[in-house]
């Protein structure tokens, strides 16, 4: 029975629904494709991931994961790899190699902290020969699912440190190498909540990424989000009417499993242990209380880690059009770019923003109006940065 846990991925019994897009999503990598979820924040991603990487397990896939967000840098990715490489089932083959290999790539990370000139001339020399050695390690006749979550993060902070400009081009390319040995029969699952194509368009290295096709994974539909609703009830003993689950339907209004249990779990709560009635109050109550919630923090804190330089610009935007319910014209938000750039860098700041706010699932575009995508997280917004 599903737990209402939220926060982390899910997985197991925990996962819920998403069955056609699981048996979509299988088919697409038995037909030898790989997979981009390039999706905004809290869609469900990683748990996708994850649900595909238990049905290739099953299957008796080797499988492997790791999530980019925690590596900082290439070494750390090297030494990550490569210990993960100890849960494939050919590592006893292996193993000798692989060992020598981590030694190297360890010995690396200590003279790094002193920033060398010469360890950077070192890894430069050897870098290439270390990619090729692990890909050589790999088993291709192995079926094989490896999942890396938020690749964009890694590529970025490549990319940040100093005089590591081309390394996030050839990371990709050395990636792009390995899935196109041929025969091979390992597949990849990527991950990203920042747009991919933006990176790799402003870097000009499309091409390095261009073999993966994308999956959208899209919110849950009307129906889907009712289940999961009938679903918490019947696991938290408690029974909501047929009334007040569509009201917690038409507040969310972009239903992020997400979304759907931690209103879900302010019910729960102000029922259990404030004995609210269950009534028409009970939703926009516990809707107000999810406005102070700290869950949804994190819709403010990745735009602060993620838009570098045009943070002040992307707030300036949010607080605008969060204030508008139904929609702002674009000619409002370029007037109010023009008061912070000049006419031509307004015009640039305003385009490249709303495309990434858009891809990050901040906003939508519909007629020529812009708006909040979630009108939780709209009024969550007005919340923090207007009231
Ligand atoms: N299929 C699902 N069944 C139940 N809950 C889900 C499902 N998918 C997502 N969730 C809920 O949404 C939350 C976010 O899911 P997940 O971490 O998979 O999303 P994500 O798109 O990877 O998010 P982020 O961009 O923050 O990494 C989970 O903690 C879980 O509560
Ligand atoms: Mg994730």
């Amino acid at each position: 029975m599903i737990k209402n846990k939220y926060g982390p991925p899910v997985e197991g019994e925990d996962f819920f629904g998403r069955e056609r897009e699981t048996e979509y999503a299988w088919q697409r990598l038995l037909d030898g494709n790989n997979v981009m979820f390039p999706a905004p924040r809290r869609v469900g991603k990683s748990s996708f991931a994850k649900k595909l990487l238990a049905v290739a397990k099953k299957e008796g896939w080797d499988t492997l994961e790791i999530n980019l967000e925690k590596v900082h840098t290439e070494e750390a990715f090297l030494e990550l790899f490569l210990e993960k490489l100890k849960g494939m089932s050919w590592w006893e083959r292996a193993k000798e190699k692989a060992s020598n290999l981590l030694d190297e790539v360890k010995s690396l990370k200590p003279k790094f902290k002193y920033e060398g000139v010469e360890v950077e001339l070192e890894w430069q020399q050897n870098r290439a020969d270390i990619y090729k050695a692990i890909s050589d390690l790999l088993d291709h006749d192995k079926p094989t699912l490896i999942f890396f979550d938020e690749l964009t993060v890694l590529l970025n902070s490549i990319v940040t440190t100093n005089s590591r400009k081309n390394e996030a081009e050839n990371f990709l390319h050395w990636l792009r190498g390995i899935r196109q040995t041929s025969g091979t029969k390992i597949r990849w699952i990527f991950c990203s909540s920042i747009g991919i194509s933006n990176f790799t368009f402003s870097h000009q290295i499309t091409d390095a990424i261009n073999d993966v096709p994308e999956y959208k994974l899209l919110a849950f539909d009307p129906d889907t989000s009712l289940r999961l609703i009938k679903a918490l009830e019947e696991s938290t003993s408690i029974e909501l009417t047929d009334e007040i689950r569509q009201a917690m339907l038409d507040k969310i209004g972009y239903l992020l499993p997400f979304f759907i249990q931690i209103l879900f779990e302010r019910i729960n709560s102000s029922i259990k242990v404030e004995q609210a009635k269950v009534d028409e109050n009970l939703v926009a109550n516990a809707y107000q209380d999810l406005l102070d919630d700290a869950h949804l923090n994190t819709w403010i804190e990745r735009l602060q880690k993620q838009y570098g330089d045009k943070i002040d610009d992307a707030f300036a935007l949010l607080r605008h059009v969060c204030q508008e319910k139904k929609g702002t014209k674009r000619d409002n938000l370029l007037n109010l770019m023009q008061k912070r750039h000049d006419a031509d860098k307004a015009e640039q700041h305003l385009s490249a923003l709303l495309h990434m706010l858009r891809n990050d699932g901040y906003l939508i575009e519909e007629g020529g109006l812009h708006f909040f995508r979630s009108p939780l997280i709209r009024d969550f917004w007005y919340k923090r940065h207007v009231l």
